[in-house]
Order: C-alpha cells, then structure tokens, then sequence
C-alpha cells in the first residue's frame, strides 16, 4: 500500500488516523494503486484494477470509509512509444544520457525529455476521450499540477460539469524506481486512479454516498438493468415506508401478443396509483396450455412522500 509505492515515511496517508490498520504488518487498501507493483512483477503492461479502499475518515454527505477506485497502467517499449529505429536513424530513446540526467518538473532522472513528452500525450488522449464518454464532448477539461509519490510528472484531470470543476482523477508518469524495483528495466509507463463513487454521484444526481449502501429497492431499482449509455437520474426515495401488493390476473384470451400486454399493465398501474407508485415489476407468468389462458403478476410497491401509507389507502 505505501512502501512498494516510494510512499514517504512521514507521508500523511500512512496515518493510523488515515489508514486502517490491522496490526503491525497488515493496513486495508487504502487505494488500488497498491497493485501496480504485483501486477507489473506479474509480467503485464497494461491492465486496470478495480476494488473497494478504506480510508478513515469522517462520514459524511461525500466521504464515506469504504468506497470504490479503478487504476490503470499503461507501459511501453521504446519501440512502442517512439516508433521503430530504422538503419542509422538517430531516434529517442527512453533513457536519459548525461547531461539530461537531472530531475526537472517536467521529467524525471531516469528519463528523456522525449519519452516522457510522448508518454504524457498517451496517457492525456486516454484520459480525456474516457471523459469525453463520461460526461459528454462539451463538457471542458482541465489539466492540474499535482503531486503523488509513485507518479512525476503528476496531473489531475478536472471537468466543468453541473456548474462547477470536479476532479474526475490522479494520474502521472510513472516513477521509475516503481518500475526498477518491479523487475521492468526497459519500459516506461502511466497510471491513473479513479475515485468511482463521486462520478457517480455527479452523473446520476446522487446527493449522498451513504445511498450506495442502501438496500431500500426504492433507490436499487432506478439502477437496476440499465447500460451504462441509459440516461439515468435519482429520484429521492421517500424516508417513509413501502406498502408491497402483489396482483395477479389472467390475460383476456383475445390478446394474442402477451408481450407486448407488459408495457400496458404498468402504464395502468401508474395512471390509476399516480405518484403513489414506486415501482412496478412483472414477478411471474404461468401459461395453461391446455386452457390456452395466461396469467400474470405485478409486484406494486406504493410509497408516499408524505406519510406512512396504511394498506387501505
Ligand atoms: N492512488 C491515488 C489516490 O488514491 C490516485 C492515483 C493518482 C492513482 C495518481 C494513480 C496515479 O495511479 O498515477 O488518491
């Protein structure tokens, strides 16, 4: 979690108030990036991690001790970011020679002025077409100064989305001595984190990240079995509780097209229940071939914004 990462000893995140830890060898993940070092030792030069990270913290409207992130690495042989050298050609190379071997803000020690340019255009292209699918083509970007132990230089990527500047993640070149220590001498490469809860937040209209834990049907539904290309937007859930009706009933035999009956059953449910209406859910079919009849049955789940609904109303 920190010292594979060329985590400072007196970094603030190796805080017990920080970090949970478990006991003297053991902390909860405080972020995904504590896989880069396995991974990479691993052999592969590309790859995302995703997983739940703890972090103490107060608990509130947006922070939460457990939540969600994506890593992302990318390395790359020379040949791969700077193209192949043909007989003679005099092209970059990864690797810093003398005098350029100084660390700079806009490079490290270890590397070219070259390669580290041409990896940052990699990895800004990627970053910001993974935006553009998030929250839209218009939605304008800025690119931040930032620090982190395991990346030089470092960035974070910000959108300007609902009104204000979000900062969507941290990315940056990866520190070399990352790479070393991984048993990769001959590449160089990025990485980047996402904090998953709070895009999520922005692009439903998620007011607190308490909700994500909730097993109120009344929030799971509104996501349930959409792709991520479905325009979702919460509605708040009433703090008042569901009264649950199952109906159920046979289709008249004249309509032949049973699908198509689903659609029309819910539109009724909701012109007759109105705002009463939570959710609506087709639960079960049951055909008698032999009498030729299908049935049906709905789940209607009533809740009111206002009150505690009795099962007469
Ligand atoms: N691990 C960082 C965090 O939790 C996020 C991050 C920043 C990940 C930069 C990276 C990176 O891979 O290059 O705040």
């Amino acid at each position: 979690n920190f010292d594979s990462l060329l985590t400072p000893q007196d970094h603030l995140s190796r805080r017990a108030s920080d970090t949970y830890y478990v006991n003297s060898d053991h902390c909860l993940r405080a972020h995904t990036s504590a896989h880069q070092h396995t991974l990479m030792q691993s052999g592969l030069d590309a790859f995302l991690v995703i997983g739940d990270v703890y972090r103490r913290d107060e608990v509130d409207r947006t922070h939460y001790p457990c939540f969600h992130q994506i890593e992302g690495v990318r390395l790359y042989s020379r040949d791969e970011l700077l193209g192949k050298k043909s007989d003679g050609e005099n092209v970059a190379d990864l690797f810093a020679a003398k005098p350029d071997t100084e660390r700079l803000p806009e490079k490290q020690e270890t590397h070219s002025l070259d390669a580290t340019k041409a990896s940052e255009i990699q990895l800004k292209q990627f970053l910001e077409s993974l935006c553009d699918e998030l929250f839209g083509k218009e939605a304008e970007k800025r690119w931040v100064d930032a620090y982190f132990p395991f990346t030089h230089p470092s960035y974070e990527l910000e959108v300007f989305y609902n009104g204000q500047w979000l900062e969507v993640l941290g990315c940056g070149i990866m520190e070399q001595k990352l790479l070393e220590s991984a048993g990769v001498t001959d590449k160089i490469g990025w990485a980047f984190g996402i904090g998953l809860e709070r895009i999520a937040m922005v692009l439903y209209g998620i007011p607190d990240i308490r909700l994500f834990w909730s097993k109120d049907t009344g929030f799971l539904s509104q996501f349930a079995g959409k792709s991520p290309t479905d325009e979702v937007k919460y509605k708040q859930i009433s703090a008042h509780p569901q009264v649950i009706f199952d109906l159920s009933f046979f289709l008249p035999t004249t309509s032949v097209q049973f699908n198509d009956m689903t659609s029309d059953v819910y539109d009724t449910i909701r012109n007759v229940g109105g705002e009463l209406v939570e959710q609506v859910k087709l639960t079960d079919e049951f055909e008698n071939k032999k009498k030729g009849k299908k049935s049906q049955t709905y789940r209607i789940v009533y809740r009111s914004h206002e009150k505690a609904l009795t099962k007469e109303e």
